[in-house]
């Protein structure tokens, strides 16, 4: 036996045991050296904990399996249609999805594989040109080679187990060991195959404006898949999905989690079989994936990020939550308090010049934030959608004296200058594509679609990342900017490129991704102190690989309070609170005409990076005020908000027929449409030494509609610790507008869970209450 750290190996039944924090991961080497899953569930401790048993139930019973088509014919149990895979391939009498699939230079496709070596490596070995999980000090990975029977390919199997985290990294592969090229037509990051189905499917579709709203759906026989063709992650599905055990509700069950660190076109997947046993996998969408891969070279699938919990959607959110934002984010960004903003999107959207801005930027220091933004408007001949995408110098008209001068007018008035672009696109009326129109993404006999009024440039073209990269770092540079919004306005249609030959277009959507993480990579690089967002049409692109490179995403498009929230609890499955933008916006709300009150709208804004987004010149007297207040409070809670995880006790507008059941048994039935979070540092149910008088929770409790003759809300809180006192303080306003009132006393953790906290009695629709929760004594 051996064993180093998270990750043991016992030689006797060949079992690799993984000690992911609270859950345990166990794979096998077969006895026809093909690599079986065991197990993924609750941490085992006990004295067969090493795997001594992880063969039993599946390899030992022999299953009758009719049909079976098997190298044994005297044993179809060994069929690999049901021996629970890790690593599962096409042609070989599975018949499910395969993880991967290589074209062998005969033209064949069905080679099985062997394990040839595996070994335990200090780190986490993430794959080249790729977003991945940094390491930390005790993390380990273990790898297992496979190869071929030809020995024309080895595949590379990482399992990456962090030291102070829930969660395992899976990522593979290819070589090409032989002497002919090879093409990759599908390759996952992970699959595993469990013994059951009895699993709801979750995932997080969308559109634009409506982004990532939590669906649930029962697994049934056959497939479920989230997935994008897009060429970005895309509004329509984020790269995350979970199996969850139907009784899972927000802070129970058991949640089997994946997202990938990946911007591109993917695919998500659960399949059911015929022998109700379920292959949950995923990595880059195969449909229109080739890869040509010449002998000695290597190509690397991307990372995916699995977790396992009992603690229902909260447990397996927070792991997610906190692992992004402390080792996918950059550790400079990761526990640093992001500035207060003032966007001029919506304020101007494209009349921004110098007075316009100098103006704007004025009402907002009296405002007390600490940054304004210039987003889109700045660059020439660019007064509306339709040009000037790649033309990234100041239109000379609006702004005579360039940007580094308006940036400087900025900041005399005491703020930091931030600055819209969108590096990868450009407009067909534009300097750059008159002179380059081959460096756009581009298909021989095609149109070039264009989406909102745009095209896309080729950057699997190195030459075009290059001249990017020096361009944007020059302009960086000029203005001493201190904020990048780095925004990308559509989808990839048509992914060809003009640099690279016929036999390797199929690898050109992926190549465009390199491309980007190389580009943001190098700009980000050379400047550390600058905050780089990044946004899609909103939260288009948002996923756990472009927070690698902008430690902060811009959500939705959608500004609207109640919309938010929705977005921000589907958000929340994977997306760390500090890394979540949301800004207070003008009303009614530009994209839904609806009006919502102010300490609605700052209540949905206060939960992330917060920043305001309209014209501040046109505020009253008592706008003015309560924006001030606003913005204070929001500065109280900033260090719980920077390092605290976003939990919900009740999920935005929620209801019987909502996807999943409140936390700690809050009532399932209300006439009032509420929603309920909670920001805690850290994650509740784990244990602190000190005492302190700084909140360790704050929870929102919004009141969206008020209903007649109903007794208000008892909000049971969870996940404090039972037998510690905590300091109660709770804040809000009878009516609107009237005088702030405050509560304050004890109580302890079981007393907050069980009983719960009566909400006071509010008057109105979009009414808050902030309940804040420090702690006192541990008994
Ligand atoms: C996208 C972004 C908006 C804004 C506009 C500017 O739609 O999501 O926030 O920056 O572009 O054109």
């Amino acid at each position: 036996m051996n064993s180093v750290g998270l990750i043991h190996y016992n030689e006797e039944v060949s079992v690799y045991s993984l000690s992911c924090g609270n859950f345990s991961y166990q794979l096998r080497i077969g006895e026809r050296e093909d690599l079986i899953h065991c197990y993924v569930g609750p941490r085992l401790r006990g004295p067969t904990a090493d795997g001594s048993t992880a063969d039993a139930p599946f390899i030992r019973r022999r299953l009758p399996v009719p049909y079976a088509c098997t190298s044994d014919p005297a044993d179809p149990s060994s069929s690999s249609q049901v021996i629970p895979s890790e690593w599962p391939g096409s042609g070989a009498g599975d018949y499910r999805v395969p993880a991967w699939r290589i074209e062998y230079s005969d033209g064949s496709s069905s080679r099985s594989l062997s394990v040839t070596d595996h070994r335990i490596v200090d780190g986490l070995p993430g794959p080249e040109g790729l977003p991945s999980v940094r390491t930390a000090s005790g993390d380990r990975s273990l790898v297992v080679k496979l190869q071929d029977d030809a020995r024309e390919v080895e595949i590379s199997l990482y399992y990456g187990v962090c030291s102070d985290h829930s969660a395992l990294m899976r990522w593979s592969s290819v070589r090409n060991t032989g002497s002919s090229s090879i093409r990759i037509r599908q390759l996952s990051s992970f699959s595993l195959d469990l013994p059951d189905n009895d699993w709801h499917c979750l995932s997080l579709p969308g559109a634009w404006a409506r982004e990532r709203w939590l669906e649930r759906l029962p697994l049934g026989r056959g497939s479920f898949t989230a997935e994008s063709r897009r060429g970005i992650s895309g509004h329509q599905m984020s790269p995350w999905m979970a199996l969850a055990a139907p009784d899972t509700s927000q802070d129970t069950g058991s949640v089997l989690a994946a997202t990938l660190l990946y911007s591109s076109s993917f695919r998500l997947q659960a399949e059911c079989s015929d022998y109700f046993q379920t292959r949950f996998m995923g990595g880059i969408q195969p449909d229109g994936f080739c890869w040509l891969l010449q002998p000695g070279e290597e190509f690397d699938s991307p990372q995916a990020i699995l977790s396992y919990t009992t603690g229902g959607l909260n447990g397996s959110s927070a792991v997610m939550q906190q692992l992004i934002r402390q080792r996918v984010v950059h550790p400079d960004w990761s526990e640093r308090p992001r500035p207060p903003l003032l966007n001029s999107w919506e304020g101007l959207y494209f009349n921004t010049t110098q007075q316009t801005v100098s103006e704007l930027s004025a009402a907002a220091a009296d405002l007390d934030v600490e940054l304004f933004v210039l987003d889109d408007g700045w660059f020439q001949g660019r007064n509306d959608d339709t040009s000037s995408l790649g033309d990234w110098y100041p239109d000379r008209q609006k702004f005579p004296e360039g940007i580094a001068s308006a940036a400087e007018k900025v900041r005399s008035h005491g703020l930091k200058f931030g600055l819209w672009i969108e590096p990868e696109m450009v407009s067909p009326d534009s300097e750059l594509y008159r002179k380059h129109p081959e460096w756009c993404l581009q298909v021989p006999h095609g149109k070039m679609l264009q989406s909102r009024n745009q095209l896309v440039l080729d950057l699997a073209n190195p030459e075009v990342v290059d001249y990017l990269a020096d361009l944007f770092i020059g302009l960086i540079g000029s203005a001493s900017i201190s904020y990048i919004k780095w925004d990308m306005n559509r989808n990839l249609a048509e992914t060809g490129s003009t640099v690279f030959p016929p036999e390797q277009q199929g690898e050109i959507t992926h190549r465009y991704m390199l491309g980007v993480y190389k580009l943001a990579d190098r700009i980000t690089s050379a400047y550390p102190d600058v905050l780089f967002e990044g946004c899609a049409g909103g939260g288009g692109r948002c996923d756990a690989g472009m927070l690698y490179y902008f430690p902060q995403y811009w959500t939705s498009d959608n500004t609207d309070a109640l919309e938010r929230m929705r977005i921000q609890y589907g958000s929340s499955m994977f997306l760390p609170l500090s890394s979540m933008s949301a800004h207070i916006s003008a009303v009614p709300n530009h994209q839904l005409g609806r009006s919502s009150s102010m300490e609605f709208r700052a209540a949905a804004a206060m939960t992330g990076s917060f920043g305001l987004e309209f014209d501040a010149r046109d505020l009253s007297g008592a706008e003015l005020i309560s924006l001030k207040q606003i913005i204070r409070r929001w500065r109280a809670y900033q260090p719980l908000l920077t390092s605290g995880t976003l939990s919900w006790i009740l999920p935005p507008d929620w209801d019987s027929s909502s996807p999943v059941r409140p936390a700690a048994g809050n009532a399932a039935w209300s006439p009032m449409r509420e929603a309920a979070w909670m920001v805690s540092r850290p994650f509740p149910g784990h244990s602190h030494s000190q005492e302190s008088r700084e909140p360790e929770a704050l929870v929102v409790y919004v009141q969206i509609l008020t209903a007649p003759a109903v007794p208000p809300r008892r909000l049971r809180i969870p996940g404090l610790t039972d037998n510690t006192l905590y300091r109660i303080l709770l804040r809000y306003c009878m009516q609107p507008d009237s005088e702030e009132i405050t509560e304050e006393w004890q109580s302890s953790g079981e007393d907050l869970r069980y009983r719960g906290i009566q909400m006071p009695y509010l008057h109105g629709d979009h009414r808050i209450v902030y309940i804040e929760i420090s702690r006192l004594q541990t008994e």
